[in-house]
């Protein structure tokens, strides 16, 4: 698939997804959201790839929301496929098995915001402003913002953000635990790098499924999760990358991983 909406490359096993419409604030329209799955899609059997940063091109916005030019024609239909499309997105993203950085570098509002908190981690540049501004548009998020933002700062927080409109500024979004650092705009690029290596080296299977445990089993009640986490660090048992792990240990080594 050829790619006009986005920027996608992988370095040192990192994968590096740019949504790339600056002239729109690189707002999400259908075609972005397809781009972005494929990507997610191939990125999901690549097991060089161990980390991704998701970033917007320029330094105004991350991602300034769905497109709004393609909400005109929607019918009552269109409009359920429509949020279903962008939540299957959001959802892969989550899913993908490894995990990913919100590198926010401006505006994350509406679709933006939902992109971002679809990702393990959200670093923001010092003049990054997080929203939700939908209602003002007579609509409501529909990309899984009512229920991730809800989930991460909490509900009464959450309805402020949508009911009020008003945007999250960067040291507000760190102090709520919406971002888990604030940078210079300079060094958001470099520390999400930073940040991304700091994950891969740690063993891949067990990246995962402690993303897992923590996703799922949080979804469910209290021992229904801790059955699932043990299984999960039962399945680890299984692993050479387990193993490798306890010898480097006792062997006073680095360990090396093989994701297997
Ligand atoms: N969908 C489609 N186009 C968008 C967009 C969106 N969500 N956000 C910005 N754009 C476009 C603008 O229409 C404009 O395009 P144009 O130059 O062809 O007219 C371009 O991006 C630049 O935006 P502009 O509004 O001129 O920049 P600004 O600095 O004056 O304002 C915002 C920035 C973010 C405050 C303003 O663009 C805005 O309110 N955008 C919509 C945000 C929103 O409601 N998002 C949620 C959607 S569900």
């Amino acid at each position: 698939m050829k790619y006009n909406n986005i920027i996608y490359e992988a370095k040192e096993n990192i994968g590096f997804l740019t949504i790339d419409r600056p002239t729109k604030l690189n707002a999400l329209n259908g075609e972005t959201i397809d781009e972005i799955r494929d990507v997610l899609a191939k990125l999901r059997g690549d097991d060089q790839v161990r980390a991704i940063i998701v970033t917007g091109t320029g330094d105004k916005a991350f991602v300034a929301g769905a497109d709004i030019t393609e909400f005109e024609d929607l019918g009552l239909k269109d409009g359920f496929d429509f949020s279903r499309k962008g939540q299957a997105m959001n959802r892969d993203l989550e899913d993908v098995g490894k995990p990913s950085i919100a590198a926010v570098n401006g505006l994350a509002l509406g679709g933006g915001l939902e992109l971002a908190l679809s990702c393990t981690f959200r670093i923001l540049s010092e003049n990054a402003k997080l929203g939700l501004p939908e209602l003002g548009l007579g609509a409501i998020p529909g990309y899984g913002g009512t229920q991730r933002l809800a989930r991460i700062i909490g509900k009464s927080r959450a309805l402020w953000t949508m009911l009020t409109g008003d945007m999250i500024d960067a040291q507000d979004a760190l102090q709520m635990g919406l971002a888990n650092m604030v940078v210079t705009q300079g060094k958001l690029m470099t520390t999400s790098i930073e940040i991304a290596k700091k994950i891969i080296q740690k063993a891949p299977l067990a990246v995962r499924m402690a993303m897992m445990a923590v996703h799922h089993g949080t979804e469910t009640d209290l021992e229904s999760g801790l059955i699932f986490e043990a299984s999960l660090a039962n399945v680890l048992l299984g692993t050479q990358d387990m193993r490798e792990g306890i010898a480097a240990f006792l062997e006073k080594r680095k360990p090396n991983f093989s994701g297997k």
